[in-house]
């Protein structure tokens, strides 16, 4: 099997940021209430024709700039989003025009807040095949779009942005490695969050139009027990899998959610935590893009160093999680 690397990464968050405040006029909340619960403190919101495909496309030039591969280069394009430009063609078609990057293969995939993960196992297991020799892999949403800004519940919640790594074919010890890979997914729990109009089990019509269908819905508490668990387990997995132990984990990067879920994962993988990377405070949770944004700011602030181990833990709707074992 040929070892896969993170040649780069690149992220990009909308100007626009909505606080706490700003929500304290929209709906019925504290900043006291959000910071405590969940430690979002800000978040950043698409501008009006700013789409999923805008925000990606940005963090893709970023990242293949760090790469340093051009867009004639580049052989696979995956999009992981549930908020795409249109339900078809894929949002990735939209990203490999803006990129013209034409010589690329691009699909989109939808795993909720897992699937910028989900993105890394397939198109390394691509990649290490002898496939493709190398891929853009992004994690982008405009959730914006899909909130009903008068649910509390909610609203406080998510941000837009995006975030994007190239992988390759490591060629020298000091490319680093995708060391472990892991993915699963409990599809009985389907009600516990998501978007339930909009597709063709609810198609939004006249006379449904002003419930709000299409927006995301989310039964937090229910959420919140599955996360920790299923996130624990994952890392756990590739941990063992790539013969690493906690102690030799420089980073963990985990989805932004909420602190507390992170806090009780960190907790029970006895990594301490200041060998956590957060930034749910300034973005919220950007779903696909979350664990994206975290990997690359983690990545150009120096958290992670060249040969130093970082393990990638995420969860979403479906349910969905993953997990991955990097050597950096
Ligand atoms: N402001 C003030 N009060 C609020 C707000 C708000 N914004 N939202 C809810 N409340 C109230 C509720 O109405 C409730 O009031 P009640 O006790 O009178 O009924 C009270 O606060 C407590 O609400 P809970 O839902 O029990 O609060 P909890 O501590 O569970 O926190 C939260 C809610 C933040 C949503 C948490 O459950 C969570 O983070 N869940 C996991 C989310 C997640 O990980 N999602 C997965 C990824 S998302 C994706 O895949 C797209």
């Amino acid at each position: 099997v040929r070892p896969v690397c993170i040649a780069g990464t690149g992220s990009y968050v909308p100007e626009k940021v909505l606080t706490n405040a700003d929500l304290e006029k929209l709906v019925d909340t504290t900043d006291e209430w959000i910071v405590t619960r969940t430690g979002i403190r800000e978040r950043r919101m698409a501008a009006e024709g700013q789409h999923t495909s805008h925000l990606a496309t940005k963090a893709a030039e970023r990242a293949l700039e760090q790469a340093g591969l051009s867009a004639d280069d580049v052989q696979l394009i995956i999009v992981a989003t549930i908020t795409p430009d249109t339900l078809t063609p894929a949002t990735a078609c939209y990203v490999q025009q803006n990129l013209g990057a034409l010589g690329a293969v691009a699909f989109d995939i939808s795993a909720a807040c897992s699937g910028f993960l989900y993105a890394m196992k397939i198109a390394k297991r691509l990649i290490s095949d002898g496939a493709f020799e190398n891929a853009l892999i992004i994690g982008a949403e405009k959730l914006s779009s899909f909130i009903n800004w008068e649910d509390r519940t909610t609203c406080v919640l998510f941000g837009d942005g995006a975030g994007a790594a190239v992988l390759k074919k490591a060629t020298e010890p000091e490319d680093g490695e995708i060391l472990a890979t892991e993915m699963g997914t409990d599809g009985r729990q389907t009600h516990l969050l998501n978007i339930p109009g909009g597709g063709s089990a609810c198609p939004i019509t006249i006379e449904n139009a002003d419930q709000r269908l299409a927006t995301l819905a989310m039964l937090g508490k229910e959420v919140f027990k599955h996360a920790v668990t299923r996130m624990k387990q994952s890392a756990e997995k590739v941990i063992e899998r790539s013969g690493l132990k906690p102690e030799d984990i420089a980073l963990v990067v985990p989805h932004q959610a909420n602190l507390r879920i992170i806090d009780a994962i960190a907790e029970r993988l006895d990594v301490p935590y200041e060998r956590v990377f957060t930034n749910l405070q300034k973005y919220g949770n950007t779903s696909a893009a979350a664990v994206a944004i975290a990997l690359d700011e983690a990545n150009r602030s120096g958290r992670i160093k060249k040969g130093e181990h970082a393990v990638l833990v995420v969860f979403g709707a479906g349910l969905t999680w993953a997990a991955a074992a990097v050597k950096w």
